[in-house]
């Protein structure tokens, strides 16, 4: 019988690039979003990409617990990946009770719901964001992670522990030890710490989709270059860097989705090591801010008008992987060169004008 996961948040940039890729590795998916921040646009292209005309698609809020447990109760779920949270750093210092509270209940209550229905895989999407300013470079699973920089950071801080300390509580969780309560379940966990996921699937059906001025570099840098924006502003150019511009790890999107479908298969086959376990999801390869741009003129044959501006509050100098964990133990590796993927981003924007 194929396994059956489900995707909190499905509808989404991430959650729709894995989606594909759990259909096509031969899982059945239910994807949940209550599409606060997205519309049905990427769940079509799904469809489309996937030829799969019937993916179940639930439109809840998992926040709302008793949707959540429905949900587990409709359908038998083998994992979870949850997708489902705010994402926007400066919103976040803003907003915070938003973020606490949406991010947080909606995870709790996943877990609750996949405990309560006799114990679930979870798939937590962590960020590169834990682990702050450092000065040791690559980071590895065990760099200690700084003190969050925003409530965003923090909820992914949070939420990793949660995640944490319910696999321990739940580890002996069986029929015979929990007697008159045997719905309930131990619950399995990977974190996946994401670095900058960039670009979109090479059918250009599905992509980011930022709601007005995106707050990221690559959708940023395609809005400019397509006309929707005047000018992309670097933000500093005085950083200890080679090229004075900030170092990221840009991870592409569907590199990052298949490392979703190893680490599922890792769950649902058993072949964990450790109840909860930690990987970083990113190419082990630093890319400057400058570099990415002129990466992108050149692939696409396009000019991009820029400036450099000052620094942007809370951003980190330099921060790149060490992927050997995810490699060992996953068996899986980033493959998609930047050029390929800032095409690919590229493409998308077109599509998205309808110029393609
Ligand atoms: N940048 C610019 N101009 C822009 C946008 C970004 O120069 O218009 C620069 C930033 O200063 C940074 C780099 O491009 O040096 C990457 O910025 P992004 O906003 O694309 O990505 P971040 O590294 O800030 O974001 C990552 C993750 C987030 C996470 C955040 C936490 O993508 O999900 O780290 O700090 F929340």
């Amino acid at each position: 019988m194929k396994k059956r996961v489900l995707v909190s948040g499905g509808a989404g940039y991430i959650g729709s690039h894995v989606t594909v890729e759990l259909i096509q590795a031969g899982y059945d998916v239910v994807v949940a979003d209550n599409l606060s921040n997205c519309d049905l646009t990427c769940f079509e292209g799904v469809k489309k990409i996937t030829g799969k005309d019937d993916i179940p698609f639930e439109k809840i809020d998992c926040c709302d617990y008793d949707a959540v447990d429905r949900l587990f109760s409709e359908f038998r779920i083998d994992a979870v990946i949850h997708f489902a949270a705010f994402k926007a750093v400066g919103e976040s210092v803003a907003e915070p009770l938003k973020y606490y509270r949406n991010n947080l209940v909606s995870f709790l209550n996943i877990l609750d719901a996949s405990k309560n229905h006799g114990g679930c895989n979870v798939l937590f999407s962590s960020s590169a964001t834990v682990y702050g300013e450092t000065d040791v470079l690559p980071v590895t699973e065990q760099s200690p992670r700084q003190p969050a920089t925003s409530p965003y950071g923090n909820t992914k801080q949070i939420s990793e522990d949660i995640l944490r300390d319910t696999v321990k509580a739940t580890a002996a969780y069986g029929a015979e030890v929990m007697a008159g309560m045997d719905r309930q379940g131990p619950v399995k966990g990977i974190a996946l710490r994401y670095f900058n996921p960039i670009g979109a699937h090479p059918s250009a059906l599905i992509g980011e989709l930022p709601r007005g001025v995106p707050n990221n570099l690559v959708p940023y840098i395609t809005q400019t270059a397509i006309g929707k924006r005047e000018c992309l502003s670097i933000f500093g150019n005085d950083y200890p860097t080679p090229d004075g511009t900030c170092q990221r790890d840009y991870i592409d999107i569907v590199d990052l989705a298949k490392a979703h479908v190893a680490a599922v298969a890792r769950m649902v086959e058993g072949k964990m090591k450790k109840d909860y376990e930690i990987f970083n999801v990113g190419t082990g390869r630093p890319v400057s801010v400058l570099e990415l741009v002129n990466a992108f003129e050149k692939v696409n044959g396009v000019k991009l008008n820029y400036k450099f501006a000052p620094r942007r509050a809370g951003d980190v100098t330099a921060i790149w992987a060490d992927p050997t964990l995810a490699e060992k133990e996953l068996g899986w590796k980033a493959v998609r060169t930047v050029e390929e993927t800032l095409a690919s981003a590229w493409a998308w924007e077109k599509h998205l004008a309808g110029k393609a």
